[in-house]
């Protein structure tokens, strides 16, 4: 993924002031350090523009998008990893962005790059929190697959304890896997090195809006293609939907493949996968008698066994305090342990050229 590639298109412009005036950036990210609140906890993060993930940036092929990030950071200095086009290895392939300093990065996917990705933030572990979705559309348009509308699910992870600890051991115990900065069951008591904000073992509080799982709203007779984004460090997952159990995966790491139909989706740190999932008639949810289904999520490889959720909703504005405040009393799905040789030998590329030698 750290491969520097010769496609690498950002230019400093700190020192052209004549272009700053003539030209604005299309998108401005602003990296801070500031409290926010995730499964119930309130925790010192690295944020992109104060949210977890941060905004998702949209490039298109052959054009150029000029991101200006500034990093408001009070101490650390930082760089964006923008696989391919800047893998922003500290002081090895860019300047540091110093705190209190800005940079331009300007970013022009080749044809062919289409495809979702994401951006996340050096240096240190600010990755976990400071990153968002990087989506390249198609320069002519044409998307190989037909869908309706896009959902993103971006995965990250939230340690007890502060980036520094993390850093300083990579083995802090893994608490929460999040989908869209979202995670549940929420953390009970104090574990994190959060303040202490709700008191030890409240219950998560359905009506709080930072304290419920992510809901992934979809309306019925639809196809869409859900952008899976592995925006994990250390927790290789795997996840399934309850009662949606064909995923026809039509992407992987930004290429295209043949359409492959799965029940279950593996990934490890960076890997994306694009899924079409034709959700359910009404009819056919009237026979469910529901229109919540579990996102199951479970974390694999790592100290402890755990399973984290998100909800497919098909309740239209479905709202944080209607949401189920527990999880569900037992798994929704059974998912095998180990599945080492998952998508083996399936998975093709959908053009005649291959997945191309090129890291993307
Ligand atoms: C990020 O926040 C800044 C202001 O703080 C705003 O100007 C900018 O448009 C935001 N970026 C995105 C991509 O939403
Ligand atoms: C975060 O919260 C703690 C405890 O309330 C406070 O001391 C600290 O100043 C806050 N930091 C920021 C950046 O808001
Ligand atoms: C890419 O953009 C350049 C202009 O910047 C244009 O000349 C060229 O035709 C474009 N290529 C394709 C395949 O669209
Ligand atoms: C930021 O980088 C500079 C080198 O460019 C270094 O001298 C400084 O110590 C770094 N700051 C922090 C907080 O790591
Ligand atoms: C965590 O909870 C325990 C027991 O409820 C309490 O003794 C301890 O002081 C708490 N620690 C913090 C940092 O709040
Ligand atoms: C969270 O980390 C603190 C140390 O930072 C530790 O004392 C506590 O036991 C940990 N809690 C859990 C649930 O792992
Ligand atoms: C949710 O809880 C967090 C932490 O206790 C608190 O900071 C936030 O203000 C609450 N939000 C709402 C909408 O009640
Ligand atoms: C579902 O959508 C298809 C078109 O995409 C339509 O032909 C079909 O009648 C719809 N079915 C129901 C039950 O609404
Ligand atoms: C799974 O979905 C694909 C495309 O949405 C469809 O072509 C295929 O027939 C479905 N397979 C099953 C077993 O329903
Ligand atoms: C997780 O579950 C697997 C399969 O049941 C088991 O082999 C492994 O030891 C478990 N890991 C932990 C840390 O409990
Ligand atoms: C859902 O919310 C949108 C915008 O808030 C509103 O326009 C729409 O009428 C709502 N739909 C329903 C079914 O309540």
């Amino acid at each position: 993924m750290t491969i520097s590639s010769p496609r690498l298109w950002y230019t400093l412009l700190a020192n052209l002031p004549l272009a700053i005036a003539i030209r604005q950036p299309h998108y401005i990210l602003r990296i801070a350090s500031e409290n926010i609140t995730v499964a119930c906890r309130t925790r010192l993060s690295a944020v992109v523009n104060g949210t977890v993930p941060g905004p998702a940036i949209y490039l298109k092929e052959n054009q150029t998008t000029w991101v200006r990030v500034y990093n408001d950071l009070l101490h650390d200095n930082t760089t964006m990893f923008v696989a391919p086009y800047s893998d922003g290895t500290p002081q090895a392939s860019q300047w540091l962005i110093k705190a209190q300093n800005f940079f331009d990065y300007e970013l022009r996917p080749e044809i062919g790059a289409a495809g979702s990705s994401f951006y996340h933030f050096h240096v240190g572990f600010q990755a976990v929190t400071a990153s968002g979705p990087l989506i390249v559309e198609e320069a002519d348009g044409e998307v190989p697959y037909d869908y309706d509308e896009d959902r993103m699910i971006s995965f990250s992870e939230l340690f007890n304890n502060t980036d520094k600890a993390v850093e300083d051991a990579l083995t802090a115990p893994l608490k929460r896997l999040q989908v869209n900065g979202n995670g549940f069951p929420a953390l009970l008591g104090n574990e994190t090195d959060a303040f202490g904000k709700l008191p030890d073992n409240a219950p998560p509080s359905s009506s709080n809006d930072t304290c419920h799982p992510e809901i992934i709203q979809v309306e019925p007779n639809k196809t869409y293609r859900f952008r899976a984004i592995g925006g994990v460090a250390l927790s290789p997952l795997v996840f399934t939907l309850e009662d949606h159990r064909n995923l026809t995966i039509v992407a992987a790491d930004s290429y295209y493949t043949q359409p492959a139909s799965t029940d279950i989706i593996q990934m490890g740190g960076g890997q994306r996968y694009d899924f079409l999932l034709r959700t359910k008639t009404e009819d056919e949810l009237k026979v469910l008698g529901k229109t919540d289904f579990w996102v199951q999520i479970e974390s694999r490889y790592r100290e402890e066994n755990s399973t984290f959720y998100a909800l497919l909703s098909y309740t239209s504005n479905q709202s944080a305090s209607a949401a189920p405040s527990s999880p569900p009393g037992q798994h929704p799905v059974s998912i095998p342990y180990s599945l080492q040789d998952w998508m083996e030998y399936t998975l093709e590329p959908l053009n005649q050229m291959g997945f191309q030698a090129l890291i993307k």
